[in-house]
């Protein structure tokens, strides 16, 4: 019998909000549906309310739009075949133009290394936020980072100044094609439990 530990510890509700954080994966297929922009508004909006060291709301947020999709199609487009030809090029411009909703997520920079730290790990407690609440309103996503957040034409596209804040990661978001499965270790290989 589980012994509970706190108020609800046990509980119906406590095990399926477990369930949608263990549940969430990162879907990489997408039915061709629009997400509704307000949700996406929403999630951003709870996103944050994530944790952040000093209240310094390190974030910002940028939902592409068509048009700016399109920008970014060709630059991946033109980055990728000048590194691995004209198929490769238009095989990855093809594949990411099957990505529903687009999202940027940046973090402020800053010249002192604590601060950088701690602000990037509130970055990434906003997109896993944002993600999560997506998942279970039934929407995927994917964080990515791949070179393109990193060439200075992204930053172009996206709007940001490049010198005061860099990309945490693109997510992209849709409703789930395909959702694949996934493991983890066990969790007595990963905590310590000291006396
Ligand atoms: C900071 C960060 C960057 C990531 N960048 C990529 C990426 O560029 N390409 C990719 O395929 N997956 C990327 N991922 C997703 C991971 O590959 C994915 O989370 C991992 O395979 C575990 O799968 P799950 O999210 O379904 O648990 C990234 C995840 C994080 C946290």
């Amino acid at each position: 019998m589980v012994k509970k530990t706190a108020p609800g510890y046990d509980s119906q509700e406590l095990r399926e909000f477990a369930e949608v954080l263990r549940g969430r994966r990162t879907i990489n297929l997408y039915l061709q549906m629009p997400v509704p922009d307000e949700l996406i508004r929403d999630a951003v909006e709870v996103a944050t309310w994530a944790p952040n060291h000093g209240v310094t709301e390190p974030w910002r947020f940028y939902r592409l739009g068509s048009k700016s999709i399109g920008r970014c199609l060709d630059l991946v487009r033109e980055l990728v075949t000048a590194a691995k030809g004209e198929k490769a090029g238009a095989f990855k411009a093809k594949s990411w133009s099957e990505k529903p909703g687009w999202l940027v997520v940046t973090c402020r920079s800053s010249d002192d290394e604590l601060l950088q730290r701690e602000d990037y790990a509130a970055c990434a407690t906003a997109v896993q936020t944002f993600m999560l609440y997506l998942w279970k309103a039934g929407i995927g996503s994917k964080w990515t980072t791949g070179d393109i957040t990193r060439d200075p034409g992204f930053a172009d596209i996206v709007g940001f100044n490049a010198s005061d804040e860099f990309v945490v990661g693109l997510i992209w978001y849709g409703f789930p094609k395909v959702t694949p499965a996934q493991s983890r270790k066990d969790v007595s290989e990963v905590l310590t439990e000291l006396p």
